[in-house]
């Protein structure tokens, strides 16, 4: 019997790597790219992502808004999709929690949706957009043990020990 967390993986490293059916994205609510996790996938799959960006409708420049989430072809990267997401600004956007879960509840569900099986996840918003990491963590892990995203292989890529380390902790509280 698997237990609840034995789908979910972490690894330290640039997620851009990942062989893997979708990898999501830490977007902004423009889509047109940014830095860390966005520039990094934007960089490994091409000026194409752009491309399929710009043509996800727009309504006054956003075309995800904080919580939602987009699919689009991958491009050069090795996988079939990338899932558009965007996080919370901690500090900024009313209810980040709730925020946060959806981010990741929208992108699981669009995998789902997509006929993933193997999805790769970025430490959502716990970069420029500051959430604090243990929380961050405990909420991607209680949207991610949620039926029917138990049926997911989730990869989640951390970029350093330190984040490594507190999403580790948080994953052990869980199992
Ligand atoms: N692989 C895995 N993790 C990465 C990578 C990478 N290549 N690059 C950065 N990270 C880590 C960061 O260290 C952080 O822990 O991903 C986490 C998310 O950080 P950000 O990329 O800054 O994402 P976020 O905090 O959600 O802010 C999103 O930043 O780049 C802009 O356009 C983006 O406006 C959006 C905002």
């Amino acid at each position: 019997m698997r237990n609840s967390v034995s789908h979910i993986e972490l690894i330290m490293g640039d997620i851009t790597k990942a062989r893997v059916d979708a990898i999501v994205n830490a977007a902004n609510q423009e889509m047109l790219g940014g830095g860390g996790v966005d520039g990094a996938i934007h960089k490994a799959a091409g000026p194409i992502l752009l491309e399929y960006c710009k043509r996800c409708p727009a309504v006054d420049g956003i075309r995800c808004p904080t919580g939602e989430a987009r699919i689009t072809p991958a491009g050069s990267l090795m996988a079939k999709f990338v899932i558009h997401t965007v996080g919370p600004v901690y500090g900024v956007d009313p209810d980040p929690e709730v925020l946060l879960a959806n981010a990741y509840q929208a992108s699981l569900d669009l995998a789902i949706t997509n006929g993933c099986q193997s999805v790769a996840l970025p430490a959502l918003s716990c970069g420029v957009y500051a959430f604090p990491w243990e929380k961050a963590a405990t909420i991607a892990f209680a949207t991610c043990t949620r039926m029917p995203f138990q049926k997911l292989s989730l990869t989640f890529y951390l970029s350093g020990p330190e984040i490594m380390h507190i999403w580790s902790q948080a994953l052990t509280k869980i199992s």
